[in-house]
């Protein structure tokens, strides 16, 4: 894929237009339907990933798309203009994914992310923990040495896909003494003896994206299961949230541009005092104001998927994207409310969905304030 260079090359262009009939022809006619019953979109995923529109940044050796993030930002922004739940759930398999792509050996790579991707299968990230989310070194959840391997116990919270997924990736500690230097990185399969998960979420957005929890009681994790080394599951973690923040902002973005596109329609057929609203400049500041922010945060996004794609470390540029993209989706779509009026409250046009779905953005792969921190240490040190 070539550089972005405030255009698009030929082949990003063709894979962000296949993305886009794909999302706009399956996904969109679905997505008030699913909203409404949280069902799990299990063949929508399928389909995605039959057409090459999963496991995007994993190696096409392992059956991946191998895609640049800037290309897979462009995909995912093209998904989350249809739906943000079934993107987060096609989605977070890349998440759960790249520790293992950062920190295996060939032969792990082999093991966990090739039988996942060639076989369509899923895999969750469990990182968030009851007692632990934003604080990641605060996690309880125990590895404890035994022959030939380890004992895992503890909880996991908020865990896409968990329901679902084949495989977790699990982060653990060896004593929580350590902070995060006790942090491990294991593999475990979700048939595991001792692995067990809870209901489903009954969520405010992203409804039908499956959130669990998920416990391991006494659960074996063989050694060729620890991923890059003991203790080295911080870093590991903190390297995916690098690599998967400009995917999470790309959902940000796409959410706020469909607000965009829905309120421009309707203000421009909706009259009042004889003309329509769109005539207002109330109305038309809203607009103006949207437009802008919107290209703002895909520019942001673009970059920090960029500065990945060069190889560089991507924490300062990565936390902006996400953070300016997932307020600007959050506002975008509330004001995209107000301009639909009493209408834009009811579940007859899409826009209370968008909004409601917005909020998980600013709160899941680190909240806003978190992606604050990450920025004012980085400028800061
Ligand atoms: N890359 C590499 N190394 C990094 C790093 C990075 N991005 N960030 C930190 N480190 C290193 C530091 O350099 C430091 O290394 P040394 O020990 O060698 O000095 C070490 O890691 C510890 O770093 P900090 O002191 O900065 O750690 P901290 O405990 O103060 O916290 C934090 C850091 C940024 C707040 C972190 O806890 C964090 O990111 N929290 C948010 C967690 C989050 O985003 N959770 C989302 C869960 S996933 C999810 O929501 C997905 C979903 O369901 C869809």
């Amino acid at each position: 894929m070539g550089e972005y260079f405030f255009g698009l090359s030929e082949e990003q262009a063709i894979l962000q237009d296949a993305a886009r009939k794909f999302a706009r022809s399956e996904i969109l006619p679905r997505a008030a339907a699913l909203d409404e019953s949280a069902d799990f979109p299990a063949d929508l995923i399928r389909d995605a990933a039959k057409l090459g529109l999963q496991n995007l940044l994993m190696p096409g050796d392992l059956g991946g798309s191998e895609l640049s993030s800037l290309a897979a930002v462009l995909v995912i922004e093209e998904l989350a203009y249809a739906c943000a739940g079934v993107t987060t759930s096609i989605v977070v398999n890349d998440l759960a994914l790249l520790p293992i792509l950062f920190g295996a050996t060939p032969e792990q790579r082999k093991s966990f992310i090739e039988p996942i991707v060639s076989k369509q299968k899923l895999a969750s990230f469990c990182l968030t923990e009851p007692g632990a989310g934003s604080d990641v070194a605060g996690m309880q959840s125990r590895l404890e040495k035994v022959d030939g391997g380890y004992t895992l116990n503890g909880a996991k919270q908020w865990i896409t896909n968990g329901g679902k997924a084949d495989q977790f990736t699990v982060f653990a500690t060896l004593d929580p003494a350590l902070k995060h230097k006790g942090i491990c990185c294991v593999v475990v399969p979700s048939d595991a003896k001792g692995v067990s998960t809870g209901h489903h979420e009954n969520k405010l957005g992203q409804r039908c994206s499956n959130t669990v929890s998920v416990h391991f009681e006494n659960v074996f994790v063989p050694e060729s299961a620890l991923i890059g080394g003991e203790g080295s599951g911080f870093k590991l973690a903190m390297k995916t949230l690098d690599a998967s923040r400009p995917m999470t902002a790309a959902i940000a973005v796409g959410i706020a541009q469909r607000a965009y596109d829905e309120a421009v329609a309707y203000a421009k057929e909706r009259k009042q005092f004889g003309t329509p609203i769109a005539g207002f400049q109330a109305i038309q500041f809203m607009l103006a104001d949207a437009i802008t922010e919107i290209e703002a945060a895909r520019l942001l996004t673009y970059r920090s998927s960029w500065v990945h794609d060069q190889g560089q470390r991507n924490s300062l540029e990565s936390s902006m994207a996400k953070r300016f993209a997932a307020d600007c989706a959050m506002k975008i779509t509330t004001d995209a409310v107000q301009i639909f009026g009493g209408y834009g409250y009811t579940k007859e046009y899409p826009v209370e969905k968008l909004m409601r779905d917005a909020k998980l953005m600013q709160i899941y792969e680190g909240t806003s304030q978190i992606q604050r921190l990450v920025i004012a240490r980085d400028i800061l040190q």
